[in-house]
């Protein structure tokens, strides 16, 4: 597993940062300012770009690739907390509040990124108050994610929380919602709290229902409704 990070290449380009949605609504004279402190790094898959606990030094933003952020306990157990695509960004926590990295960011495929250094990224958000108020957009966005994950853990049962995953996941395409996203059961089984073997039973079983069909490898999802919690058997 890659713990490394190449080193830092060139900075971005305006058009880039234009793309980035943290970043929609900052004037051009202050995204130049942020061009020449930004700095791009490709990373391959399997990296540890974050860790859990050690001390924050800087803010990344997904230009390419995916990543998983995720917790693990001293046995090894894994729960990932989300899937990150092109776009979004993570690292913010520890630089808005000081307090250690709250968990471990792995890039799932190759990955390019866009690193801001603490010291910039805090000068960035003292003089752009449109960056201000994208980042505390995706803070609430990620609350109301969390809250909504809660809530399916406590109350939807393994079936459920399946169908309702894939929903989430999935996006809409010529009016079909398509899962888009490579999306394994072993990750699927470490966002929802189940075994990899259970998954694979469940979603066997919500694919016979008509929940779904696989097509070309991607999931078609065919009912939007979730499945009513009754499978007592389902539950891990
Ligand atoms: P930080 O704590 O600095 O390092 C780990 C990062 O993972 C964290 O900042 C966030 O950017 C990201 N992260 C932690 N929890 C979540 C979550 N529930 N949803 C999305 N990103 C998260």
């Amino acid at each position: 597993m890659n713990t490394q990070v190449e080193q830092p290449r060139r900075g971005p380009s305006l058009t880039l940062l234009h793309s980035i949605p943290i970043f929609a609504g900052v004037p051009d004279a202050q995204l130049e300012q942020i061009a020449k402190v930004a700095f791009q790094r490709r990373v391959p898959r399997l990296t540890t770009i974050v860790r859990a606990g050690d001390s924050t030094d800087s803010l990344y933003v997904l230009i390419s690739g995916g990543a998983k952020v995720l917790n693990s306990d001293e046995e090894g157990r894994e729960v990932i907390l989300t899937l990150l695509g092109p776009g979004e960004f993570f690292g913010e926590m520890g630089l808005i509040d000081g307090s250690p990295r709250s968990a471990d960011v792995m890039s799932t495929e190759t990955c390019e990124l866009l690193v801001i250094t603490k010291n910039d990224f805090k000068r960035c958000l003292a003089e752009n108050f449109d960056l201000c108020l994208n980042i505390m957009k995706s803070l609430v966005q990620r609350l109301r994610e969390a809250d909504r994950n809660i809530e399916s853990l406590a109350l939807m049962d393994v079936y459920g929380r399946v169908a309702k995953l894939l929903l989430d996941f999935s996006e809409e395409e010529r009016g079909e919602r398509i899962i888009r996203r490579r999306l394994t059961k072993q990750d699927i089984a470490k966002m929802i709290g189940a075994s990899r073997e259970m998954v694979s039973r469940v979603m066997k079983d919500l694919e016979n229902q008509g929940y779904f069909r696989v097509e070309d490898g991607r999931i078609v999802i065919l009912e939007k409704r979730v499945p009513a919690p009754n499978a007592a058997a389902a539950r891990p």
